[in-house]
């Protein structure tokens, strides 16, 4: 069968399940808000979907935020960075997890990450401590919790805040214990395309109780829960989110374990189709992750088994098959403009000294995965086995006919690895 692309009929025709996932269950928890009257930031669906949040990781204190990337901000503001502290990210991750850095007048430092996992490079993490570091932000990336045992320890060890940046990562677990119990504070986003979704939304979780206090409060005008309306104590700005998210996310949050469960067992028959399928490479599974969301699940692409066929050839091919395979991320975050010179004088003081030279910044992983990695979301996952059986057979059929892609590559320009 000739290929998709060239002309040929497609492995799927039909869709993969539709994201965000809804029905009478959001629509009947939205009209109740609706007709409360109470439609704002104080709706009691608010507190309640707090409550199923904490209890689910089971953490203390939940505080909702406008999205996850005024959760970060808050996190970091609440622990204390300030001007010039240093705050140690991952070089690959959506750019919030490092702006939220710089719009404390803090300074990102960049590490690298595990070439399977795309998480923090526990021992990249400790070469970067330096005086000034004050805070690891450890993103959970695709859902995989990152390196609980370690990132811990050496938080610990040097007098670090660690932050888990949970936004790919609702319900995951590593040794049995529920992300948002490792560091001072995790963040949660709720954004359309995650795992639970209110169009946007966010959530910080914590196990201290004068943590929750001050995020909250930052969130909510530099009120005290105890003190009145027209009370304001610290600076703070407002970042409630309305009833009606909450509204979306209490039924939302509903589903999660049962959709984690089918997402699991289709990875893992996934997993079990390309066990000798060359060219691909999964992250292995780890014993230690005991619950996994799969948000995203990555693939390291190897040109040489597909006759050389550049990366972005063989996804377009495969989008044509009918499956909706994504390169990663284009580049690593530190070569964004936005962390080069002429950005950051808006957010410097006296006490704001680069720690890297962005635009000079060479990390190997990060770099090698923004060429060769591609990403199935999470969506693909949430169907059945013969899903995954169009996945495979449509990688087959590109690998098999890569040599009839070869005057397409050289006229399309691609030159991806
Ligand atoms: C790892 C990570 N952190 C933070 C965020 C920011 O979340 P939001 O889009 O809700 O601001 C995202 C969003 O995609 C993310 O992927």
């Amino acid at each position: 069968m000739e290929l998709a692309l060239l002309g040929g009929a497609p492995v799927r025709q039909k869709p993969f399940p539709i994201w965000p996932d809804y029905g009478d269950a959001e629509r009947e928890s939205l009209l109740e808000v609706l007709h409360s009257g109470s439609w704002g930031g104080y709706n009691r669906k608010v507190s309640e979907f707090e409550g199923m949040f904490a209890t689910l990781h089971g953490v203390n204190h939940a505080v909702s935020c406008a999205n996850g990337t005024v959760a970060l901000e808050v996190a970091l503001r609440s622990l204390g960075i300030r001007c010039g502290d240093e705050v140690i990210v991952p070089a690959i991750t959506f750019v919030s997890t490092a702006t939220s850095v710089l719009l404390c007048h803090g300074v990102p430092v960049f590490v690298d990450i595990d070439p399977l996992t795309l998480n923090l490079l526990p021992d990249a993490v400790e070469a970067a401590v330096t005086p000034r570091a004050k805070a690891i932000v450890a993103v959970h990336f695709g859902g995989h919790p990152a390196d609980m045992d370690r990132l811990p320890e050496i938080a610990r060890r040097h007098g670090l805040a660690l932050i888990e940046d949970a936004a790919h990562a609702p319900g995951g677990a590593w040794r049995g214990v529920p992300v948002g119990n490792f560091g001072d504070a995790a963040t949660f986003s709720f954004q359309a395309f995650k795992l639970v979704t209110s169009g946007e939304g966010g959530v910080l979780l914590t196990n201290s109780s004068d943590l929750a206090e001050r995020m909250w409060s930052y969130c909510n005008q530099g009120r005290r829960k105890s003190g009145g309306w027209f009370e304001h104590f610290t600076l703070g700005s407002n970042y409630r989110i309305t009833g009606f998210q909450a509204a979306l996310l209490c039924a939302q949050l509903q589903k999660l374990p049962q959709q984690i469960e089918t997402r699991s067992q289709n990875v893992g028959y996934l997993r079990r189709l390309l066990t000798d399928f060359p060219g691909l490479a999964l992250p292995q599974d780890d014993s230690r992750v005991s619950r996994h969301p799969y948000y995203l699940l990555t693939l390291r692409y190897d040109k040489s088994a597909f006759g050389g066929l550049p990366r972005d050839v063989f996804l377009r091919a495969v989008q044509a098959e009918g499956i909706p395979a994504l390169p990663t991320y284009p580049h690593p975050l530190y070569l964004n403009p936005v962390f080069h010179e002429e950005a950051l004088p808006p957010c410097r003081c006296a006490q704001w000294k680069a720690a890297q030279n962005y635009q000079a910044l060479s990390l190997p992983e990060s770099e090698r995965i923004c060429k060769t990695g591609i990403w199935l979301e999470h969506n693909l996952f949430l169907g059945g086995r013969t899903d995954m059986e169009d996945i495979l057979a449509a990688f087959d059929k590109v690998r098999r006919q890569a040599d009839s892609l070869r005057s397409f590559s050289s006229a399309s320009g691609i030159s991806s690895e």
